[in-house]
């Protein structure tokens, strides 16, 4: 069980579930197993995190540039956002606010109108908030933002001048929520892959050679008590 003080946990955690092809692959299954074992370890932290108090979480489920996969892959993660989502309707009492960060559109009307009803109906739980990035981009995310404040110009709402970072912010899909103070990125890639971007501007950043279907709160612990080592300066000295 994790050992650091309350005070010196991360707000906002973001999660690249990264490493679950190379899961199935090392033990010769196909890649969507990997998958199905990442969305298990998915529940695993999420309940983790609640446990220990962490007010947000952001999972990067399917990027933007993810659709280029082949297609029973992609079957098979759209799959498994469709049994989860039909799972967390049932579970009003967990108290956990959902937020769907992306254009949920591309999922069809179907998966699309249940994705806003679960957003509506849990937008006052205030245990945790667990946001999921689905058909997201930390680019298109900012371009999103970008076209609202054109059009609130071209509308005369605005001007030009009032156009600044906390309004950028807050028409992000993460308006409102706390930028990240952690991300973490397991399976030995080093990079951000476009995720949250404009948000992890002073996040500190974990990586661990761990696949993510081998991500247990243990190994969250060992992230948190790395973070609460970190000495956050956010530009000053
Ligand atoms: C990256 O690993 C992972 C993804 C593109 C999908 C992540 C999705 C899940 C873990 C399922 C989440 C489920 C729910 C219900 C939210 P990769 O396939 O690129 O792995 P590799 O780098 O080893 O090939």
């Amino acid at each position: 069980m994790i050992t650091v003080n309350k005070e010196n946990l991360p707000v906002h955690i973001g999660f690249i579930m990264d490493g679950n092809g190379r899961w199935a692959q090392k033990r010769g299954l196909p890649r969507k197993f990997g998958h199905r074992e990442g969305a298990a370890a998915f529940r695993k932290i999420a309940r983790y995190c609640k446990k220990i108090g962490i007010r947000y979480i952001t999972f990067y489920a399917f990027s933007t540039e993810n659709w280029s996969r082949p297609k029973d892959e992609i079957d098979e993660l759209m799959k498994l956002f469709g049994e989860y989502i039909d799972e967390v309707s049932d579970y009003a009492e967990e108290n956990t606010r959902l937020i769907f960060l992306g254009d949920k559109s591309a999922f069809g009307k179907e998966m699309a109108d249940k994705m806003s009803e679960l957003e509506r109906n849990s937008r006052d739980f205030s245990d945790m908030t667990l946001m999921l990035a689905m058909n997201y981009g930390g680019r298109n995310d900012i371009v999103h933002a970008a076209r609202q404040i054109a059009a609130m110009v071209e509308n005369k709402e605005i001007r030009h001048t009032d156009v600044d970072e906390s309004l950028i912010s807050g028409l992000l899909y993460t308006g409102g929520i706390p930028d990240a103070d952690l991300i973490i990125r397991p399976s030995g890639e080093k990079r951000l892959s476009n995720f949250l971007i404009w948000q992890s501007a002073y996040a500190e950043l974990y990586f661990t050679d761990v696949l993510w279907p081998d991500f247990t709160p243990k190994e969250l612990d060992k992230a948190l008590e790395d973070f609460a080592s970190r000495k956050r300066r956010f530009g000053g000295v």
